[in-house]
């Protein structure tokens, strides 16, 4: 039984990269239509943050933190798990400014690893 979920598992993901594959992009990026109401990539984007806070704290010039607003864009990319790239609304001091977060999901161990966050680049 074990195994037979692992072949499923398995099979999935070489599903996954044909699909991709077959669109003539491999590994391309996929826009997420519904990134207001999608809890994943909201949830998503306030991880980036907080991470970001987390790794920096007392850079961001220690009279303010950085808080989440929303991701207002978002695109994922099929990796070795999920790759999504979040322009992530937040405000630092009252003030609002865009960046740019990349985060990679891997769905099998339940992980999330932010690579990315920097300064939304027009
Ligand atoms: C970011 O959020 C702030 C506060 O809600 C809002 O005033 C601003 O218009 C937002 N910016 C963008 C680009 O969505």
């Amino acid at each position: 039984m074990v195994r037979f979920v692992a072949l499923l598992i398995v099979l999935g993901f070489v599903c996954c990269s044909c699909s991709v594959s077959n669109g003539g992009k491999l590994g391309g990026r996929t826009e997420i239509t519904d990134v207001k109401t999608n809890k994943e990539v909201q949830d998503l984007g306030k991880y980036s943050v907080d991470q970001y806070s987390l790794q920096h704290q007392g850079e961001l010039g220690g009279t303010g933190n950085l808080n989440f607003v929303e991701v207002v864009e978002a695109q994922m990319q099929v990796v070795s798990g999920m790759k999504y790239y979040l322009k992530v609304n937040a405000t630092q001091n009252g003030a609002s400014k865009m960046f740019d977060a990349v985060v990679v999901v891997k769905p099998w161990d339940q992980s999330k690893e932010l690579v990315q966050f920097s300064p939304y680049a027009n």
